[in-house]
């Protein structure tokens, strides 16, 4: 029986990858996207998902808009569409047709709170933005984090950093929300950090192969993927020539295939108050905090079966 999971995104391009191979990925059921505000503003985030689902042939999936803040941060620059949270540029609307569909009417954290409570069946929820929406639903409903079975995350990064040197952007975006989801007591949080998504580069080429697939689902994530191929060729070159992170399909893939990932069970923290560190997810890999781990960690990833599965799940004709 394929395994439910709710997708929280900021559509985005690796969003937009996620959200399609959460969508037609035959051992996953997606039951809904919600959205938050982060790389773009929320409505542009909930338009695009908009647009992913409806393109790909999966108008029913509903999207549920979220918050348009960070929680705490009055400061925190909302962002206005013209760049991206290190500076350059990035349209706010996908490559591919508006949408015809529409979002709910009721509100993310509405839908999150009630699907966990009535919940017959697991549910696996990944966050893949700003945990803007699961704080509010933890401050909303003080059962969440025990409704919730399972929680893969993407954010956050050991080695590496990519809005400042200390900080992940997801995590960096909402520090208040994401301290307060490591310290909620999920029964089990899998991180997927950049240390991770780093070490499963999607090329060129690869892309090439996956616009030949001819389908609605391999075109579109050739656009996708390619943009962000040039934009990091362009301000952040990786060590394989003309590849790119998909950062939250990974997230994804870990659900389908745990082996996807390599994990350590650690404790996480997110720094919030640090001039230089805020945003910084602090990861024990020592034991020198003496507190007991509360994360699956992933430092690791396998390229070349994360691609075949993109590659397989977008074969598939709509
Ligand atoms: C994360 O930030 C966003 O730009 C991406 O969609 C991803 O979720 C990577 O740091
Ligand atoms: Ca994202």
């Amino acid at each position: 029986m394929a395994r439910k999971i709710i997708l929280d995104v900021d559509t985005g391009t690796d969003d937009a990858v996620a959200v399609m191979l959460a969508a037609l990925h035959p051992a996953l059921d997606l039951v809904g996207c919600t959205t938050v505000n982060g790389n773009i503003r929320v409505e542009s985030c909930t338009d695009n998902t908009l647009r992913v689902l409806d393109h790909i042939g999966r108008s029913s999936i509903p999207v549920y808009e979220g918050l348009t803040r960070p929680i705490a941060r009055v400061d925190f620059p909302i962002p206005r569409g013209e760049k991206d949270h290190s500076g350059k540029y990035h349209p706010d609307t996908l490559p591919i047709p508006p949408p015809t569909s529409r979002k709910q009417d009721a509100g993310a954290i509405e839908f999150l709170i009630e699907m966990f409570r009535a919940a017959t069946e697991e549910i696996v929820l990944v966050p893949v933005g700003p945990l803007t929406n699961i704080a509010t639903a933890l401050l909303l409903d003080p059962k969440f984090a025990k409704r919730v079975p399972e929680i893969v995350i993407m954010g956050g990064g050991h080695e590496l950093g990519n809005v400042t040197p200390s900080a992940e952007f997801n995590v960096w975006a909402d520090p208040e929300a994401a301290a307060m989801v490591f310290a909620a007591g999920f029964e089990k949080i899998t991180l997927v950090p950049l240390d991770a998504t780093h070490r499963a580069l999607i090329t060129q080429a690869q892309c090439e192969e996956l616009e030949a697939l001819g389908t609605s689902a391999g075109q579109a994530a050739a656009a996708f993927i390619g943009h962000r191929i040039v934009v990091h060729d362009t301000h952040q070159r990786q060590d394989v020539p003309h590849s790119t992170p998909v950062h939250d399909a990974l997230a994804v893939g870990a659900v389908i295939d745990p082996s996807l990932i390599v994990t350590r069970k650690l404790h996480v923290a997110v720094e919030t108050d640090g001039p230089l560190t805020v945003g910084r997810t602090v990861i024990d890999t020592h034991f020198r905090g003496g507190k007991a781990p509360n994360a699956e960690v992933a430092f690791d990833a396998d390229a070349s079966r994360f691609f075949d599965l993109l590659l397989r799940t977008f074969a598939a004709k709509a």
